[in-house]
């Protein structure tokens, strides 16, 4: 017997890859089990208006390719406080919904933490599963979140073209990609493209020691004819020197440098923004929305909330703070509030992993240069 009998779910915050594929496996597997699905357009704000519609097999055919998420995102402050949280409610339980999946980053999945408190909503409380989606892996005790992936392989295109006219004509690039408070994609793309430096908001260095390693980058692959010149560096948006601001500062540093041979590079910026955020979810987050949402459902008809089912978490938790389940070997449910304080520990640079991630790619500078 199910814990829940409908349930809904609902994407919020920044939309990442494989978005899709949750809302299509969460339908697909809730009716399996006989439990009834309703989708929750434009996240927080979607659910205070009213905006469900009821979901089935129909309506989720094909979703697992699309990007972007069809039941909309957007970000809802009002949710901070309680009487608007009191309004949610009362519009679950008037559609009978006492089941909720939240699809969606930090702010999202703390919303759902507060929308299921006891203690503030009593036998209003709706039971809760997060899944992590966030392009910028920033959420904790889940080695992946939802998006990262694709984003990830988005960056790694987008360079290698780069790479290709950089290397035609000796260039030096500055390619910034997202990231507001967390360095993960430009690391993992910086190793994975073959960058020349990475910087990332973690490491927290002035603007001049920054632009310092950029010269130190230019000026050690012009002492090899390798390369031909031509230099890669990947800066996160979050890294507190504007990408514009540390081209000037690189170009002068050069021209004190090399003199009238400084002429010779010429540096460029490609802002990738938005793009990372689009495209067809990949392989690996199709799967990974769909194993999630999978044991989300599962979790829920079992009698679980509060909980986050995250990917292979990239610590040893303790058996309260989280489980492998049975469901599925590679996906954990974790207590929703520690899965929270993790994340503001990981991006405030205070977690293990935050310092673990920083000091590899510290080590890395100079072997990038080699
Ligand atoms: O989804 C996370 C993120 O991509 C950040 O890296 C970025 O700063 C932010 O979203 C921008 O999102 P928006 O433009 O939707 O506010």
């Amino acid at each position: 017997m199910s814990a829940v009998k409908t349930i809904a779910i609902l994407t919020s915050g920044g939309d990442a890859p494989g978005m899709n594929a949750a809302i299509r496996a969460a339908t697909m597997v809730a009716t399996s089990f006989g439990i009834e699905v309703y989708g929750i357009a434009r996240g927080y704000r979607g659910l205070l208006d009213g905006q469900l519609t009821r979901l089935g097999p129909n309506q989720v055919d094909n979703l697992f390719r699309e990007g972007g998420t069809v039941m909309h995102s957007t970000r809802c402050l009002e949710f901070h406080e309680v009487p608007t949280r009191d309004r949610a409610r009362k519009v679950l339980r008037d559609h009978g919904i006492d089941g909720l999946i939240v699809v969606g980053g930090n702010g999202s999945l703390a919303g759902a933490l507060a929308l299921s408190d006891p203690g503030e909503a009593g036998d209003m409380a709706p039971r809760v599963i997060g899944l992590p989606a966030s392009i910028d892996n920033d959420i904790g005790f889940t080695g992946m979140s939802i998006g990262v992936d694709t984003a990830l392989n988005t960056i790694v295109e987008a360079c290698d073209k780069i790479s290709d006219t950089a290397s035609a004509h000796d260039r030096t690039f500055i390619v910034e990609v997202m990231g507001r408070d967390c360095g993960y994609l430009a690391m993992t793309a910086g190793i994975a493209s073959g960058a020349d430096l990475v910087l990332f908001p973690e490491a927290n260095r002035p603007a001049e020691e920054i632009a310092e390693s950029a010269v130190r980058a230019v000026l050690a692959n012009r002492q090899h004819d390798r390369k031909q010149g031509s230099t890669l560096i990947i800066k996160a948006e979050g890294v507190h020197v504007a990408t514009a601001e540390l081209k000037s500062m690189l170009d002068a540093r050069l021209r004190q440098e090399l003199g009238g041979e400084s002429n010779e590079i010429e540096t460029r910026v490609t802002v990738l923004g938005h793009v990372v955020r689009g495209g067809r979810p990949s392989a690996f987050d199709r799967l990974l929305g769909a194993r999630l949402a999978n044991v989300a459902v599962r979790a829920l008809a079992g009698g679980e909330t509060r909980r986050m089912a995250s990917w292979m978490p990239p610590v040893e938790l303790p058996e309260e703070v989280g489980y492998r389940t049975e469901y599925d070997p590679y996906c954990w449910l974790v207590d929703l509030a520690a899965a929270l304080a993790e994340t503001e520990n990981l991006i405030g640079g205070n977690s293990p992993l935050a310092r673990w991630r920083a000091s590899v790619l510290d080590g890395l500078e100079d072997v990038f240069t080699l």
